[in-house]
């Protein structure tokens, strides 16, 4: 199988400094694609994978925006066309957890957690479309005018006790991410997601850190192992590839078999 290329496109990864974010940035530059690496907190993690990206031959510049406040998304997207030209890949990766009890969560736990996690994909989303719509297929580069990949979780189906808030974003993604791959399908607008099961980055460090906990996770995963970004980055790089040119709507569950119900593999 010929290695994917990605050559002469331009990526805009948000929350690209840490976990799966990072990775997907590396890998996107390793195909050939120069990188934004959005942060919010730490510029100074962003610029340590612009420096991995670099060192290994890429191109790619650390933008800071929080991609909850409109202003801000729509002022990185500038900076990036004004840098180079357009863009041909958005990965909406950028995502939160604040976790309470249902009965104890707060509005602004609540709120925090759908404005990262849903309106700043929404916001993400809709500036690529525009520049996407704008420019249209340059058949140089891709056969589609642009692809959209959209972070979401296993929990857009499994629901989850204690994260209310978090799986209600995940499972709006599902939504918007399909009824904006319907609505765009027809200016050749690619718009998928990626459901990771658990993928050990910061976000769920006590999930998997500790052998106890590690041996709690992998009840709830039949192919018993832990996820790593990497994992999530292959797909990414696929996703954002014309090798996957008919794929447009779909969630591509990455999960080790966690939306299996593995809690029926013995009687049920
Ligand atoms: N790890 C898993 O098991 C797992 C499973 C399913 C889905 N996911 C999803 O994967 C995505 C990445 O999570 P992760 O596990 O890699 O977590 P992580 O290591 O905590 O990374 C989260 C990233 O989001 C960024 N971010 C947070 N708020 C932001 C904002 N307002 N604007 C811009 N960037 C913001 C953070 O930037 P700063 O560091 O600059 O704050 C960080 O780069 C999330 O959408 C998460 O829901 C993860």
């Amino acid at each position: 199988m010929p290695h994917i290329t990605l050559q002469g496109q331009r990526a805009l990864v948000t929350g690209a400094n840490s976990g799966i974010g990072k990775a997907v940035a590396i890998a996107l530059a390793e195909a050939g694609a120069k990188v934004v690496v959005n942060y919010v907190s730490s510029e100074q993690r962003a610029n340590k994978v612009v420096e991995t990206i670099k060192k290994n031959g890429g191109d790619a510049i650390a933008i800071h925006a929080d991609v909850s406040k409109e202003e801000q998304v729509q002022q990185m997207f500038k900076q990036m066309i004004d840098a180079w030209g357009s863009i041909d890949i958005l990965v909406a990766n950028a995502g939160v957890q604040r976790d309470a009890d249902f009965i104890d969560m707060t509005l602004q736990q609540w709120q925090f957690v759908m404005d990262v996690n849903l309106t700043g994909q929404f916001l993400c989303c809709r500036e690529a479309a525009r520049e996407f719509v704008r420019r249209g297929v340059d058949p140089k580069l891709s056969c589609s005018a642009g692809k959209i990949i959209c972070m979401s979780s296993v929990h857009e189906v499994i629901p989850w006790a204690g994260h209310v808030n978090y799986a209600t974003s995940k499972g709006g993604v599902n939504m918007m991410m399909q009824s904006i791959a319907q609505e765009m399908a027809g200016k050749k607008i690619r718009v998928n997601s990626i459901s990771p099961g658990a993928i050990s980055t910061p976000i769920n460090t006590s999930a998997w850190n500790t052998p106890e906990a590690e041996s709690e996770l992998l009840k709830l995963i039949p192919y018993q192992r832990v996820g790593k970004p990497q994992d999530i980055a292959r797909a990414a790089v696929w996703l954002a590839s014309d090798d996957s040119d008919y794929v447009t709507g779909t969630s591509m569950f990455v999960d080790g078999g966690m939306t299996l119900y593995p809690g029926f593999r013995e009687g049920g």
